[in-house]
């Protein structure tokens, strides 16, 4: 990186993510390392505004001139109260990821949903017509249960431990019409029903921070059955560590994390991403 901090300028464009606690996230390095591959005059750095002033913030990105936001945890749903226009995406979603100005007005969007696919499909897994299960019904899993209905999947099952929250989720994305079930997390014991899926996503922090993860049949799932969390950590997670066990193939959250990032890189400076330079960055 050091190339980056002599090459700062006057004239150097300047693109942040908010969030907080903000100082772990690996976006820095991510879109710093693009900026300097393209030799763009982009610098992107980590801020961390506290709740009260997340409008403030938002708003500042037109009053200084900023050539872009990502937004992260917990400031992906107020976000959207403060931005002039949202995407169908933002709005699907319930959460705003990425904003950009278009002219004078700022657009939030979301790109963790499309980013989602991309990590898939760089995966060589094509969703469409896979059944899949989801595992939590938070906010992460609003992204992952829209991605995986725009992209057509078969049918999604929805466990989480209050059963009212993967409801609420399978109604807000189209119910029974888009073949999107809710049940509790013993479903994670049903060899019959584990038999069936082609893709399992695990969208909560349980274990990521050490710990067990919930119990879950891994061996149950078919040999070929892929296991995407959207965590990441220094070292897999339990969730994953289940999977690898069992030789079932993984993916990680860092590729998720490089896809949404290289969709927003190309909404701040309109070029293309070198999406294995971003990939490299975060250590993939
Ligand atoms: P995010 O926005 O990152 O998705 P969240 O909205 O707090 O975070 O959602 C966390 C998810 O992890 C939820 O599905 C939560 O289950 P509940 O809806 O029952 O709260 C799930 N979760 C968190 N801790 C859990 C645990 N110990 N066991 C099972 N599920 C857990």
């Amino acid at each position: 990186m050091a190339e980056q901090t002599w090459a700062i300028r006057g004239t150097t464009k300047v693109v942040a993510v908010i969030g907080d606690p903000v100082d772990h996230s690996l976006s820095p390095q991510m879109h710093n390392a693009a900026f300097a591959a393209l030799g763009l005059d982009y610098v992107y750095v980590a801020l961390n505004p506290s709740s009260r002033h997340l409008g403030e913030t938002v708003r500042a990105m037109r009053y200084l001139g900023l050539a872009g936001l990502n937004v992260t945890v917990p400031y992906k749903q107020d976000a959207m109260r403060h931005v002039d226009k949202l995407t169908a995406a933002a709005k699907a979603i319930g959460a705003v990821n990425t904003i950009y100005a278009d002219g004078r007005k700022l657009i939030g969007n979301n790109t963790d949903a499309p980013g989602f696919i991309a990590a898939l499909n760089a995966s060589g897994f094509r969703p469409r017509g896979k059944r899949a299960l989801v595992i939590g019904a938070g906010g992460a899993a609003r992204a992952v249960i829209h991605a995986l209905v725009e992209a057509k999947v078969s049918d999604v099952v929805i466990a989480n431990r209050t059963h009212r929250k993967a409801m609420r989720l399978a109604k807000d994305f189209g119910g029974a019409r888009n073949n999107l079930t809710a049940v509790d997390l013993d479903i994670l014991d049903d060899f019959d029903f584990l038999d069936s899926r082609q893709l399992v996503v695990n969208t909560t922090s349980v274990g990521l921070k050490g710990g067990d993860f919930v119990d879950y049949s891994v061996e149950a799932t078919p040999e070929d059955c892929v296991h995407f969390d959207l965590a990441y950590g220094e070292s897999p997670t339990a969730f994953l560590e289940l999977a690898m066990k069992a030789k079932r193939p993984t993916i990680d959250g860092r590729h998720m994390l490089v896809h949404q990032g290289a969709l927003a890189f190309k909404l701040f400076t309109g070029r293309r991403p070198p999406v294995e330079v971003m990939a490299a960055a975060v250590g993939l």
